[in-house]
């Protein structure tokens, strides 16, 4: 369910110096050759000696979560989603489907909900990335999270989080939003367990006063 618009950022190759028409001319010139090992291996030689290109190998980088400034070094095909959990153990957004179908690891993007398992990290420098975590603490829960824990809109808790990030976006953008304009604006995220009904009155209440 989201609004999400699971927005495409700027192509990476800005960032990452990678050219798309340098890499497939590198293997067309491997695969010309004899075989995957010999394709992989000029591409990788090229990039570690062009100036500016990043990787293959992990490279420097600064990502803000939830308000913290992080140095990291990741590969640049590491997506933000496997950075936020695997390297900084920020753990609200769940792995579930990894590819963009399900919603459980929405984060925000500088505000707008995102797919983490959609993003590549190297993506996320230089803007504000909030996870479940940065919405709110034990105690002192946003208005989403608090709605959620009064209706016990949850079952096995795996889609929460994502939902909770979704619906904190969509009720500062759509105050008293309607049944309906809620079931669209998070149609984006899934739930297996089929808690709908409560999730429903949660983000009702929570639109109604603010998250
Ligand atoms: S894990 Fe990212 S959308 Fe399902
Ligand atoms: S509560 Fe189990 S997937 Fe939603």
């Amino acid at each position: 369910m989201s609004e999400h618009k699971h927005e495409r950022p700027p192509d990476p190759s800005d960032r990452a110096g990678l050219s798309r028409r340098g890499f497939l001319k590198g293997i067309g010139v491997g695969t010309a050759a004899t075989g995957l090992a010999t394709a992989v291996k000029p591409i990788a030689e090229a990039a570690a000696s062009e100036p500016g290109v990043l990787g293959p190998g992990e490279f420097p980088l600064s990502l803000n979560v939830n308000g913290r400034n992080i140095k990291l070094n990741v590969e640049p095909r590491v997506t933000l989603l496997d950075a936020l959990r695997n390297r900084l153990d920020v753990t609200g957004p769940k792995k579930v489907c990894d590819r963009g179908t399900c919603g459980a690891c929405t984060v925000l993007l500088d505000g707008e909900p995102v797919y983490a398992c959609s993003i590549l990290a190297v993506e996320a420098e230089d803007r504000q990335v909030t996870t479940v975590e940065g919405l709110g603490a034990p105690d002192r829960l946003n208005a989403v999270q608090k709605a959620f824990v009064e209706h016990d809109a949850q079952q096995c808790g795996f889609c929460t989080p994502g939902f909770v990030t979704a619906a904190s976006a969509f009720v500062r953008k759509h105050p008293n939003a309607s049944t309906d304009e809620i079931c669209r604006g998070l149609g984006g995220n899934l739930c297996r367990c089929g808690t709908y009904a409560g999730m429903l009155l949660a983000v009702s209440d929570a639109a109604k006063g603010g998250a």
